[in-house]
C-alpha cells in the first residue's frame, strides 16, 4: 500500500474510485466536499487549501488528506487533523466499497497514528456515529478507549474515543 497526497495526476484513479461509491449508503463527499463529485480540479484545490488553512464551516483546523493506493487503484482516503477538529477528531477514513473488510481502514488509522506520533502527539481523538458498527470496530481494534458520547446539531449520537499513542 502506498500513501500519497492527492494531485491532479490522480484524475483517472479518482473517477474510478467515485464510480465505486455510487449506490453506497455512505456519501463520501457531502457539505464542503460535495464538489468532489463534479469538479476534480476544484476538489484538488480545496484539498490543498484545507491542508494549509482549514476554515470552512465545521473544518476549524488544517486538514491533511492522504490517499492509499494499491497499484494504480485508489482504495482508501485518510483525513488527518494534526490538531483535533472541533476538539474531537484527529483521524477520519473511508474505504471504497469493493475493498472493505481487508484491513485497509485499520492500516489508514495506523498510518495516521504514526504521523501524529512523529509530531509528538500522545493521543488521537476519533468519533463515529453510534450506528457505524464498522467504524467503531476499526477504532476499538486500534486501541480506542471510549469516552462519553456527544450529540451533533443534527441530533446524531456520536461515539467519542481516544487512542493513546505510545512512543
Ligand atoms: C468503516 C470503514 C472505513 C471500514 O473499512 P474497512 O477497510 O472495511 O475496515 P477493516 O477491514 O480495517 O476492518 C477492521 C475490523 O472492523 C470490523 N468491521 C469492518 N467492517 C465491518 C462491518 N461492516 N460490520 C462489522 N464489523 C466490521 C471488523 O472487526 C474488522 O475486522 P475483520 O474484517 O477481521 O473482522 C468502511 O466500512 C467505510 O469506508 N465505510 C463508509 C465510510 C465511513 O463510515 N467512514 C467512517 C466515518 S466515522
Amino acid at each position: 500500500m502506498e500513501f500519497v497526497r492527492p494531485t491532479l495526476e490522480h484524475r483517472a484513479a479518482f473517477a474510478d474510485w467515485l464510480d465505486d461509491w455510487r449506490g453506497d449508503s455512505y456519501n463520501p463527499y457531502d457539505g464542503v466536499f460535495e464538489i468532489a463529485w463534479t469538479d476534480f480540479d476544484a476538489y484538488i484545490s480545496l484539498v490543498e487549501r484545507l491542508r494549509i488553512e482549514g476554515s470552512p464551516p465545521g473544518i476549524d483546523v488544517p486538514l491533511d488528506t492522504i490517499w492509499a493506493f494499491e497499484g494504480r487503484k485508489l482504495v482508501g482516503d485518510l483525513f488527518l487533523f494534526y490538531e483535533p477538529m472541533q476538539a474531537d477528531n484527529n483521524i477520519g477514513y473511508k474505504v471504497r466499497p469493493s475493498a472493505r473488510r481487508r484491513g485497509i481502514a485499520t492500516l489508514l488509522t495506523r498510518y495516521g497514528l504514526d504521523r501524529l506520533r512523529e509530531r509528538g502527539k500522545t493521543e488521537a481523538r476519533l468519533t463515529c456515529r453510534e450506528d457505524n458498527i464498522a467504524s467503531a470496530a476499526v477504532i476499538e481494534g486500534c486501541g480506542g478507549l471510549r469516552r462519553d458520547d456527544k450529540v451533533t446539531a443534527k441530533g446524531h449520537v456520536m461515539r467519542r474515543y481516544i487512542i493513546p499513542i505510545t512512543a
